[in-house]
């Protein structure tokens, strides 16, 4: 009952545009991802821009891959994302539509994504990084809160239990592992939801952790008042970068850190108890987007590029 996922990275996206997509190219990569993990996510498969890059045209075959491929491994899948500000196609951030039309632009999306998945995703993010640090609801940059206004969000999830009444529906985020404005302003939100009977399951904390920031002590307390709202809580994309020495390999103590870090958000998860799905955002700093958005900072997994264990995985494994 209780699952440990990876992302699984994809061609495109952070790795250069020609880069062979490890999850068909990679033999060791995809071994170990059938073979360590109970759950996986895809990294950007399931995303607009990648599963609906023009009006009228899906393109399924990588997320579908993704889908089969954990279903001969005997793995669950965490569905990631429906409704958010980044990643959307140009057709869509670009195109001029009327505020029926965009409407029905997102009903139709969830409908046809959720639905052709429907029984085969155990989890689902709604909503992704709805708030900003303030707690303030990202009104200006998500394009259907802007355009549509908050009440779009409760749609969302109705649409998506329509879809696939099985699946799990959560809101994610990142920055959120503490109790803070940005939690705090989701957990009067799923309250305010549940009271009118949104499908509303699940609350997840990303914790991309960094150590130049520490670890957020209160994670466990933020999980577990979620769960008191009756909602299930997961861990979904964590990893824990850290600054690189100048030869870029990182120091016996920060890898003891790290290791630390690692042990205490799946501690913090184990505790509370319906926090029943805990992911990292890719196993193997091969294919980690970390250094590619955090400028001096990498080493973020619980591999090497050579598929090394590091102290983090076996701090994992002995946690579990
Ligand atoms: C990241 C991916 O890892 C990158 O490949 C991509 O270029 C950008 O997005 N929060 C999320 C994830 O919800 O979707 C993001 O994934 C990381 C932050």
């Amino acid at each position: 009952g209780f699952y440990v996922g990876t992302a699984v990275a994809g061609g495109g996206h952070h790795l250069e545009q020609d880069y062979p997509d490890p999850f068909t190219h990679d033999k060791p990569y995809r071994k170990l991802l059938g073979q360590q993990f109970s759950s996986v996510s895809p990294e950007n498969q399931m995303k607009w821009e990648f599963i609906h890059p023009e009006r009228d045209r899906y393109e399924f075959g990588a997320a579908d891959a993704i889908v089969d491929f954990a279903k001969r491994n005997k793995q669950v899948v965490r569905g990631h994302t429906l409704l958010w500000h980044s990643q959307n196609p140009a057709w869509l951030e670009e195109g001029d539509f009327t505020k029926e039309e965009l409407r029905s632009i997102l009903r139709e999306h969830i409908t046809t994504v959720v639905g052709r998945y429907a029984g085969k995703i155990q989890q689902w993010d709604v909503a992704n990084e709805i708030f900003d640090e303030q707690g303030n609801l990202r009104t200006q940059e998500n394009i259907w809160i802007r355009e549509l206004g908050p009440g779009i969000i409760a749609d969302a999830f109705r649409w998506a239990h329509k879809a696939d009444p099985k699946a799990k529906l959560f809101f994610n985020d990142y920055g959120v592992e503490d109790v803070n404005a940005k939690s705090d302003a989701y957990y009067r939100l799923t309250q305010d939801l549940l009271k009118q009977g949104v499908p509303v399951h699940g609350f997840s904390v990303q914790a991309h952790l960094s150590l130049r920031y520490g670890f957020p002590t209160s994670l466990e307390q933020n999980l577990r008042r979620f769960d008191k709202l009756g909602l299930e809580t997961a861990v979904t994309e964590l990893d824990v970068r850290m600054d690189l020495p100048e030869d870029g390999r990182p120091t016996e103590a920060q890898l003891k850190q790290q290791a630390d870090y690692y042990q205490q958000a799946l501690s913090a998860c184990l505790a509370v108890d319906d926090c029943n799905s805990f992911t990292i955002w890719g196993f193997t700093d091969k294919y980690s987007w970390v250094p590619v958005f955090f400028q001096g900072e990498g080493s973020a997994t619980v591999m090497t590029e050579d598929f090394e264990r590091k102290p983090s995985f076996y701090a994992l494994l002995s946690t579990l």
